[in-house]
């Protein structure tokens, strides 16, 4: 792999803990693995008022991440390119300063040319500080490159996104902009595109022919945790569906691009995206949208608290923990093939997997048949990584008895090659000007359209918001969601356990 080229990093809201937790270990495991440039430099910028040291202390030596390791031992060549810089409360003063700061180290570590810019901040403040930059000319290309990383919750809805890109574009061109989300950055999203578009034996049979319906689960077992004030304001539906499924979606319902360029496979996703139908009447929202919220329960004997009593939540709140939807893709390969797609957290473990459920064969031969017997393709993105066909083969004996059997593939079976965790493949892409992992504005636009009636139609009194327990797969209702005699997988925390089994993790 290339170096990345000289450059330096800025992060606006670096006290928080992304910065901790996953930017400064991608970029220590990049140095690691020596694919940052010598001219290379780190800048946290945020409201607090710390000294370098400080910050380093924060983001390495009390860091989380680094409790197992000997601090001591990162090495200071690593450790002596995190600076620090405050800013004005609102992020709106101090950008004189920030210049200068940003002048010095870049003369110092000869990389001013080139900045990007992380925004890792409430995208309340993604416009004003993209107007501050602008006015001291640091969104200017003329010598080197300038981006901007911004990170999710990109909008609210169509409208605050489409003010958001608006805003941006006003001060950064389109093709400076990287909207992060980190599901494209894991190996096993981007491994959907090589499983479709290097093989010939799938591709064929990808399409309404052949596929009788599409399952996406993502589930987690852990609870919203800390996280109560900004997850009461979001919601399943819009923390996880709109960004990382409806990404994860777009790249199974697309057509084949014409090479692997950026621009060629964002083209096709937009295009999956929009042919994604909107629900636009109550009747069909209520059949095709189902949520839910995990109450108080106990799991293995301990006492969970229910969404409601977690802290920053509100006592009444109709906030989703549990979203599944079921819709269609309007176009020529996928009509009438239904989507099931559903997110939640308290599950019975943290699962995240893509089934494709064959049609049965055509003409039966074989009477004691069952529907166990249909082909299913599990695309597993985590954990326990890798791939799965189910299909029937016979059971010795008299007769013909058929069975499922397995055909696997388990990414810990790729013994020697280094696998980059989201963030590291992420920032490494940024920094390399490689836009084809992250979300085109057109895409994100695409994916609030879709997701803006669910959300209407959720904000009405009379919606029902179910209860589940914890460690259950969401309320019973969900299952009556997926048509005829099928079922949700409900997978297991290892690839090739039966569904519906499942340790409390
Ligand atoms: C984040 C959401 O984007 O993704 C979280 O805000 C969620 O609520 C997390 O827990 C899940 O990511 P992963 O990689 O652990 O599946």
């Amino acid at each position: 792999m290339p170096k990345t080229d000289q450059q330096l990093l800025v992060i606006f809201g670096a006290s928080g803990d992304l910065t901790a937790r996953k930017l400064i270990p991608a970029l220590y495991n990049l140095y690691k693995e020596k694919q940052l440039s010598k001219h290379f430099a780190i800048l946290g910028v945020s409201r607090s008022f710390l000294t370098d040291d400080e910050f380093r202390d924060k983001v390495i030596h009390n860091s989380e991440f680094f409790k197992d390791e000997n601090t001591s031992e990162i090495p200071t060549d690593f450790t002596d390119r995190i600076f620090y810089q405050d800013i004005g409360d609102q992020y709106d003063t101090s950008y004189a300063e920030l210049g200068e700061r940003i002048e010095d180290l870049g003369t110092t570590f000869q990389c001013k040319e080139n900045i990007i810019f992380y925004l890792s901040t409430p995208p309340s403040l993604f416009e004003a500080i993209a107007k501050n930059l602008t006015a001291q000319g640091l969104n200017n290309e003329k010598n080197g490159w300038k981006r901007l990383i911004v990170e999710k919750p990109f909008g609210y809805s169509l409208e605050t996104a489409k003010a958001l890109n608006k805003g941006l574009h006003r001060y950064f061109k389109e093709s400076q902009i990287y909207r992060i989300d980190h599901y494209l950055g894991k190996e096993t999203v981007q491994n959907v595109l090589v499983t479709r578009f290097a093989n010939s034996i799938f591709e064929p049979l990808w399409n309404r022919n052949y596929i009788h319906h599409v399952e996406i689960t993502n589930a987690e077992s852990g609870g919203v945790g800390k996280r109560g004030g900004y997850y009461d304001k979001s919601g399943a539906l819009r923390d996880m569906f709109q960004s990382h499924l409806l990404q994860l979606v777009a790249l199974i319902v697309m057509e084949p691009p014409l090479s692997a360029d950026a621009e060629e496979i964002r083209n096709e996703k937009l295009k999956a995206l929009k042919s994604l139908r909107l629900m636009t009447t109550d009747e069909e929202l209520e059949a095709n949208t189902i949520r839910a919220q995990y109450v108080k329960s106990e799991v293995a004997t301990e006492d969970v608290k229910g969404y409601r009593e977690e802290e920053g939540v509100d006592e009444n709140s109709k906030t989703e923990t549990f979203a599944a939807v079921k819709f269609f893709v309007d176009n020529w390969r996928w009509a009438d093939v239904p989507f099931y797609v559903r997110t939640a957290k308290r599950m019975p473990t943290k699962v995240t997997e893509v089934v494709i459920h064959f049609k049965s064969p055509h003409h039966q031969i074989f009477k004691n048949s069952s529907i166990n017997k249909d082909n299913k393709l599990i695309i597993r993105i985590q954990p326990d990584e890798g791939i799965l066909v189910k299909f029937g083969v016979k059971v010795p004996g008299q007769g013909f008895k058929v069975e499922r059997g397995n055909l696997d593939f388990y990414y810990s079976s790729l013994k020697g090659s280094y696998v980059m965790e989201a963030y590291e493949r992420l920032l490494f892409d940024a920094m390399q000007g490689d836009a084809t992992l992250f979300a085109s504005a057109l895409e994100v636009e695409a994916s609030w359209r879709f997701v803006d009636p669910i959300l209407e139609y959720w904000k009405k009194p009379d919606v029902p918001v179910y209860g589940y327990s914890a460690g259950v797969w969401g309320p019973k209702n969900a299952d009556d969601l997926i048509e005829g005699t099928h079922m949700w997988r409900n997978p297991g925390a290892q690839l090739a356990e039966d569904p519906g089994f499942c340790i409390i993790k």
